[in-house]
């Protein structure tokens, strides 16, 4: 072969390589992090030093988290709402809880799976530790209107949950409410899905097709990951309507913190988190996408251009956990009953 020949292909292919590695570097560049490939580092990011993730507290955590007996009506569990077989959403605009009450603020239920690495929690980041976080649903009346009180008696009334809790933490330990709340958030921690997008940041190249990666540039060039950025892709508190008013403000009182501030949701996931925004208006992943362009950036995003993006966001559909579903133990005569009130 000719030098010039074996030169010229020698550039070519540098060139395709450099191409494909600046992807992933613009997108290290805008701050976008994969989870850690590598265990030992997922584990020490996702682990919580105070209550650390063991094995049997996330078997107790996922039996509490299916459990509808943790509600005042005994129907409703953590799983209605975060369904772990539907993306952990429950599809539906705004979530349902006792007797059919609306969420009072019209608020459509976020994702569980990997909120581990949401800097805060909730539309207006009013809390940022899952452990805690858990009692509120708990608690609420338009959720599963359980008192404290309620909620520990079921538990305690039940022997085989306090050999669990025994086995979790110990002979000595006080079966409280935040004890209760606490071992669920230990199990949420482990809801976490890495996808073909973490597997192209970790170095696959092949991980991703032409079309996610194009989608993938498109999402980097517009200013998407100005918000949208971290493990999370979202998950930190960010500035609403800077450019424009929302559709569907008028949907709700929710607006925010007090400074106006919503969280930014995180995008993981997002192919199969419909509806979307707080109050659920938009179904459609493209309309989303359209409408951040103008709510957020003030540019019109073209059907192509929101296409392709569609396309980079199936390559956040992530690998589920396997979770088999908990076999409950009884309730016994102790045991309260359930209150449709
Ligand atoms: C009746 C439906 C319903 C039930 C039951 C419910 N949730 Fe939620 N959950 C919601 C809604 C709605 C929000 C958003 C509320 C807000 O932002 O104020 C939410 C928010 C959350 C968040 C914050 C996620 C994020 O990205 O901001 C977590 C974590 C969570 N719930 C966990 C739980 C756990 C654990 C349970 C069971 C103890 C539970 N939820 C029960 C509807 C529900
Ligand atoms: C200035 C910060 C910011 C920028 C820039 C931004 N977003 Fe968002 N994004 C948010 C916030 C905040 C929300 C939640 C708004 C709400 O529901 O009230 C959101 C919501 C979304 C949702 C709906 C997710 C869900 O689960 O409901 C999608 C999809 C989305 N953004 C994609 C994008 C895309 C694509 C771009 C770039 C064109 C973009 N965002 C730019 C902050 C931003």
């Amino acid at each position: 072969m000719n030098y010039l020949k074996a030169f010229l292909l020698l550039v070519a292919s540098a060139a395709i390589l450099s191409a494909a590695e600046s992807l992933a570097q613009k997108a290290s560049k805008q701050r976008l992090e994969p989870i850690p490939a590598d265990r030992q580092a997922l584990f020490s990011y996702i682990n919580d030093e105070n209550d650390p993730i063991t094995d049997d507290k996330v078997e107790l955590g996922k039996k509490l988290y299916f459990d509808p007996r943790i509600s005042k009506s005994g129907i409703i569990s953590c799983n209605t709402c975060h369904n772990l077989a539907l993306g952990g959403v429950d599809g539906v605009e705004t979530s349902i809880g006792h007797l059919w009450t609306m969420n009072p603020n019209y608020l459509n239920a976020p994702t569980v799976y990997n909120s581990v690495f949401n800097k805060v929690q909730l539309w207006d980041g009013r809390s940022s530790h899952l452990e805690i976080q858990a009692q509120a649903p708990i608690q609420s009346e338009a959720e599963m209107a359980a008192s404290s009180e309620l909620v520990v008696a079921r538990i305690v009334s039940i022997p085989e949950y306090v050999a669990d809790f025994k086995k979790a933490y110990g002979n000595d330990v006080n079966i409280t409410f935040e004890k209760i709340a606490g071992v669920i958030g230990v199990f949420e921690r482990t809801l976490i899905t890495p996808s073909p997008y973490d597997d192209f940041l970790n170095g696959d190249e092949k991980a991703l097709s032409k079309a996610q990666k194009e989608g993938f540039e498109v999402f980097l060039k517009k200013g998407c990951a100005k918000c949208h950025y971290s493990i999370a892709l979202g998950g930190t508190m960010q500035p609403f309507q800077v450019a424009a008013k929302y559709k569907f403000i008028e949907l709700g009182d929710f607006r925010g913190d007090k400074y106006g501030m919503v969280k930014t949701p995180t995008l993981r996931n997002v192919a199969e988190t419909a509806p979307y925004f707080h109050n659920g208006q938009i179904w459609s992943l493209k309309d989303a996408i359209k409408e951040m362009g103008s709510v957020q950036l003030g540019i019109k995003i073209s059907d192509k251009e929101a296409d392709k993006m569609v396309e980079f966001m199936h390559s956040l559909t992530g690998r589920k956990p396997t979770i088999t579903y908990p076999i409950l133990p009884p309730s016994t005569n102790k045991t309260p009953k359930p209150d449709m009130n």
